[in-house]
């Protein structure tokens, strides 16, 4: 179904998950903005790049552990596009270890950037969504704050967190017609997934992939644009697995 011109902004949008989640977003339609984290001396040559495929994305610098950036960046994209009716906070990291090893310095900065900026970004857009009585709000987890992971005990505490934000906004916003709804990916073919020990990765975890193979960037895309769409108006405070069926709850 066609819709109105709709502005979506993906947090890590230039990353391995966040890219293609832009770049199929803009082919059906949307106008994208994407922010990318301080440390990233590659954005302008990015969206040089996305020119010459065609995308004209805005992208904006943020720190999504930190709540001013936030500000500044909604601030700045809403100054380009206008308001914002689709969030995606796809941004995260990885800071794997066992628990035996991890420092708090490891914990702390996992639990920012993949917990603590669902409410630093989630805080600029909400009141401007339920304001004008639409919006979508797609908080990326994992199959491992599921099930768990070997290593990731941050990972895994953040992961699980997202959820349980999702499903307490989504009861908050829910009659101003706007979801709030979690994906939570298992193993996709990303650099995230691919700096795994390559025999960690073969002998532990594709193992318990009945699918037998890594997920497609392409395949999580197409399940932000549903959720994003007119259709999935009645989704709401939903997880979402994605995973080729390693955790089914
Ligand atoms: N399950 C069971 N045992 C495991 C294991 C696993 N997944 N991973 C490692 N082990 C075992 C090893 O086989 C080894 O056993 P032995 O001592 O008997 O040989 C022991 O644990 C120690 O392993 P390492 O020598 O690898 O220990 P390390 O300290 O060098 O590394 C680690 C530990 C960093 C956790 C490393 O094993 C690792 O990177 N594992 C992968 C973690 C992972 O799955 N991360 C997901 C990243 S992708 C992502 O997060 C995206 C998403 O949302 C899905």
């Amino acid at each position: 179904m066609p819709h109105p011109k709709r502005t979506v902004l993906v947090t890590g949008g230039m990353g391995g998950l966040g890219e293609t989640i832009s770049t199929k977003m803009a082919d059906d339609g949307y106008q994208v903005a994407v922010t990318y984290s301080p440390g990233n001396t590659k954005h302008s040559q990015w969206v040089t790049e996305m020119k010459g495929r065609g995308y004209d994305f805005v992208a904006v610098e943020c720190d999504v552990a930190d709540i001013d950036s936030c500000a500044r960046a909604v601030a700045e994209v809403e100054s380009k596009l206008g308001p914002i009716d689709v969030l995606v906070n796809n941004a995260g990291i990885t800071r794997d270890m066992t628990f035996k090893k991890m420092d708090k310095v490891n914990w702390d900065a996992v639990l920012r950037t993949n917990l603590d900026s669902l409410f630093n970004m989630t805080k600029q857009v909400a009141d401007g969504m339920t304001e004008r009585g639409w919006g979508r709000i797609i908080n990326v987890s994992s199959v491992n704050g599921s099930k768990g992971a070997f290593g990731q005990t941050n990972y895994s505490a953040a992961k699980a967190g997202v959820h349980g934000f999702t499903k307490a906004l989504a009861l908050e916003v829910a009659r101003k017609n706007v979801t709030v709804n979690t994906i939570s990916p298992g193993y996709i073919g990303t650099k995230m997934v691919t700096a795994i020990p390559k025999d960690i990765l073969d002998s532990k975890i594709l193992p318990q992939i009945p699918l037998g193979r890594l997920g497609k960037p392409e395949e999580v895309a197409g399940l932000i644009i549903y959720l994003a769409s007119e259709e999935a108006a009645f989704v709401t405070g939903a997880n979402i697995a994605i995973n080729g069926g390693q955790h089914m709850q």
